[in-house]
């Protein structure tokens, strides 16, 4: 055998990664990660839509050199088994090319370093007419043909990246101006969830301010850390010496929060649906709200979300993808949150039923249920599953349910405790006589169908107040109904 050099043939390879699959947020998110793994703290993002449109990031990071920018332009710019700086974003050497041309057909880099200004541009066509890996460098004449070079001038190092012609943001419309409205949108949530540990300047890491069009992008604490409560303590996984760090949160009752919390939650049907693990590459948002088909997105752990830290350093673990979406836990992940997920699916259930404890906890079906409610109260509520109220309420479920709260409103506590309390008799109805229970039991045998049903009626009703005491009764009617 002997070697053989065979280089891609540049157009085709070039076209062909276009097709990764990156949507606008998610290349855009990859710029960023660029410029925050080179130490930026303000990342500013314009979108111009009319005349030559075109999108551009510009960071105040360390910036690069004329050699390190060439070299950053390189498709596989470098290895991704080599090993990463413990802060560094990247993985494979390509997010930068990749992410950009997925969107446009002229990607320019122009970057700052001391006093070194320079920059290059990999235009697709250009390319496709010279057929070889040709990379443009710019000429000093040529900067001021692009935006933001003045604003990168002033810096004292940085990097800007600009997008021209936008053909993929642009497909499918005529009007780049409406729709790129509503992909700023998009971008902005995106962005606001990905990057909310760095936007909100977690203990550690910088704080990094990032502006779509001079408008601040804001942080989206997907676990509304400030309320919810932490039920379970961290879980701290050991893989070849690396930590991965495992917090569950349950976040609180829908009841207990307003509406912007509510919406940062992602909305009513967010909540349920975006519940699930977080998972976290260097303190960046990577996949989240999916239970890994470890378990099925249930109503009754729609408040659990459970914060997953993982090391750049376990990478090869967690098959990381491209545009970096995808990550699947490894094996040993997974066996250690099963039982974290179980415990706090448990919790979670406990939460999202619990409105009220009942009091009178004796077993049996009462018509008033008295129940302590979270914050120390109390109420009273005509039982719903009471069968004389199941046996009326088929048909006008909606008015009978409001006649109910009508009447649970309006007890007349006050005066009962005045009254219960002050030397007046209260007149107690009578007891029932049992021709009263006879026609209530009957009138409920009749609503059954069949044998069958007459016997769970029979059951129900030996453990409801207040035929549970007349047990011989209920046997000797389900006797003549039979
Ligand atoms: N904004 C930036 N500031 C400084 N250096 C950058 C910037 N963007 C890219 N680079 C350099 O270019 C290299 C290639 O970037 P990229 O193609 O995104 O691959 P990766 O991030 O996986 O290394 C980076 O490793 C970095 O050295
Ligand atoms: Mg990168």
């Amino acid at each position: 055998m002997r070697d053989h050099e065979l280089p891609p043939y540049a157009p085709a390879l070039m076209e062909s990664t276009r097709a990764i699959g990156y949507s606008i947020e998610t290349a855009i998110a990859d710029i960023v990660d660029n410029s925050i793994t080179a130490m930026a703290n303000k990342i500013e993002i314009n979108f111009f839509p009319i005349g030559s449109p075109y999108l551009s990031i510009l960071d105040n990071g360390i910036g690069m050199t004329k050699s390190e920018l060439i070299e950053a332009m390189r498709y596989g710019s470098s290895n991704p088994l080599d090993t990463r700086g413990e802060e560094d974003l990247g993985r494979f050497g390509l997010g930068l090319k990749t992410a950009s041309m997925s969107q446009c057909r002229k990607l320019t880099v122009i970057s700052k370093k001391g006093e070194t200004f320079s920059g290059a541009q990999w235009d697709l066509d250009h390319i496709a007419r010279t057929t070889k890996w040709s990379l443009l460098l710019l000429a000093e004449e040529d900067f001021k043909a692009f935006p933001h070079v003045e604003q990168l001038k002033e810096m004292e190092s940085g990097t800007l990246v600009i997008w021209q012609e936008l053909d993929k943001v642009k497909e499918g419309t005529t009007n780049l101006s409406t729709i790129m409205g509503r992909y700023m949108d998009n971008v902005r949530k995106h962005l606001s969830l990905v990057f909310h540990r760095y936007i909100n300047g977690e203990v550690g890491i910088q704080r990094v301010a990032i502006e779509i069009n001079k408008l601040s992008v804001e942080a989206i604490d997907p676990f509304l850390t400030e309320k919810s409560t932490q039920v379970i303590d961290d879980e701290i996984i050991n893989i070849d010496g690396q930590k991965v760090i495992v917090r569950p949160y349950l976040l609180p009752h829908i009841s207990q929060l307003n509406e912007s919390e509510i919406s940062m939650l992602g909305g009513e049907d967010g909540i349920r649906k975006l519940q699930g693990f977080y998972v976290y590459r260097n303190k960046r948002l990577l996949i989240w709200g999916t239970w890994f088909r470890m378990m099925r997105k249930g109503d009754l752990s729609k408040l659990a979300r459970v914060r997953i830290d993982i090391p750049n350093s376990l990478d090869s673990l967690w098959t990381l993808d491209i545009k970096k979406s995808m990550a699947i836990p490894p094996a040993i992940v997974q066996q250690n949150v099963a039982s974290i997920i179980k415990r706090l699916g448990e919790v979670s259930k406990r939460t999202w039923t619990f409105r009220g404890r009942k009091e009178i906890d004796d077993d049996k079906i009462h018509i008033w249920n008295r129940l302590k409610t979270r914050d120390g109260g109390v109420l009273y509520e005509i039982n719903r599953d009471h069968p004389l109220v199941e046996a009326i309420s088929c048909n006008n479920k909606r008015e009978i349910h409001n006649l109910f709260k009508h009447i649970e409103r309006s007890l007349p506590l006050n005066q009962l405790y005045v009254d219960l309390t002050s030397d007046h008799k209260i007149v107690k109805d009578s007891e029932l006589s049992e021709v009263d229970l006879i026609q209530m039991i009957k009138g409920l045998l009749s609503g059954c169908n069949n044998a069958k049903e007459r016997q769970e009626m029979i059951n129900k009703l030996s453990i409801t107040e207040p035929f549970a005491q007349n047990t011989d009764l209920l046997e000797k009617m389900l006797q003549e109904a039979q």
